[in-house]
């Protein structure tokens, strides 16, 4: 997928047709992005093996990986 470097990583994603972050840890619910402002966690993604990163409001760089969320994400 393409984007902007610095635009938050949920433009990009919406920009290219994905609505869809995570999937909620009880009933496997698909959330996307809602406030936009850093404040539901609705967005919260696996960034570069991270997980729970607010992607409406982390800046895009070259090469991240970004993968859906599935609960809390990988545990360690
Ligand atoms: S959309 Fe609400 S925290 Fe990102």
């Amino acid at each position: 997928m393409e984007g902007f470097e610095g635009e938050p990583i949920a433009i990009a994603l919406r920009s290219n047709g994905l609505m869809i972050h995570r999937y909620t840890a009880r009933r496997n619910e698909p959330r996307g992005m809602f406030c936009a402002i850093g404040r539901c966690t609705d967005c919260i993604m696996v960034v570069n093996g991270r997980p729970n990163i607010r992607t409406c409001v982390e800046p895009l760089k070259a090469g991240m990986v970004v993968e859906t969320q599935r609960g809390r994400g990988p545990q360690k």
